[in-house]
């Protein structure tokens, strides 16, 4: 693992302890509504300035775009931090949440580490070097097509004009698939994209932080991310789609007669 690496999983376990002291007394933690359905608590807080602790203690020159504190300047490396991804579940002690810390280089994704502390699963890519959970290599699904096939996706929550869109892509997928999830942190449904856990997965009016270490995972495990149009623009429209090669296509293919024009959120 290279050095820079081992800190990002540094960091990503200090804010993993974080998350993990409040989750089981999760009454006493105060929720705050940024804009409608749009939570973020104490914790959240905490635990980005636990990663912004460990990565400026090493980094001081790196920049910084983090959800909750936003973008700290800096030279050409940039880490891209989501503290706390699936708060809506965290605060309902639902389980499945996680850390999320990419780092991008000139607009190019260099490494991405996922941290489920919950689960004890650390997912980790760097740029040439495959994707581990744990420690051992992963690698996306080598399913053929969408018979057979289980999806994860983000139902439109905050923004509703994504709906009715939204709503026909789901209806094409549902037909043709075995089943569609809505697990609640898009970060860990793109490494469960690269662990095969599931063949594919899209969502519309994401932000950089909720899939840019997850977008790496993926294609470091053998999967294509791209936007609606099968681009790679998805860091400007934030509507991303993920899969195994195969079953990507299948799903732009269904996905088609939705995209008219594949606009930012
Ligand atoms: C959210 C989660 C969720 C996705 C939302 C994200 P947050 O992140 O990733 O799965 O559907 O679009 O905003 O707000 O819990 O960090
Ligand atoms: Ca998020
Ligand atoms: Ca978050």
């Amino acid at each position: 693992m290279s050095a820079m690496l081992n800190i990002a999983v540094r960091a990503a376990r200090a804010a993993g302890r974080v998350t993990m002291r409040y989750f089981d007394r999760i009454d006493t933690v105060k929720v705050v509504s940024k804009s409608r359905n749009d939570f973020v608590t104490d914790v959240d807080r905490a635990a980005e300035i636990a990663i912004i602790q460990e990565l400026r203690g090493k980094f001081p020159d790196h920049a910084i775009l983090a959800e909750e504190s936003g973008s700290h300047g800096g030279n050409e490396f940039e880490w891209i931090i989501d503290p706390l991804d699936g708060t809506t579940n965290y605060v309902h002690g639902f389980p499945q949440w996680s850390v999320s810390i990419g780092l991008r280089v000139r607009g190019r994704m260099e490494l991405g580490v996922v941290y489920d502390p919950l689960h004890e699963e650390l997912f980790t890519a760097e740029r040439g070097g495959g994707a581990k959970l744990n420690d051992r290599r992963i690698r996306v699904s080598s399913r053929r097509g969408l018979e057979g096939a289980l999806i994860g996706t983000g139902i439109p929550f905050r923004e509703q004009h994504h709906l009715d869109r939204y709503l026909g892509m789901l209806k094409a997928l549902i037909q043709d698939t075995a089943g569609i999830r809505r697990p609640g942190s898009a970060a860990l449904d793109f490494a469960y994209v690269a662990a095969g856990r599931l063949d594919g997965f899209w969502e519309l009016g994401l932000s950089p932080w909720d899939f840019a270490a997850g977008a790496l995972l993926v294609a470091e495990a053998g999967g294509t991310v791209t936007d609606l149009s099968g681009g790679d623009r998805f860091f400007d429209t934030c509507n991303v789609v993920a899969g195994g090669l195969k079953v990507h296509r299948a799903m732009l293919e269904r996905l088609r007669p939705f995209v008219d024009a594949d606009l930012p959120a």
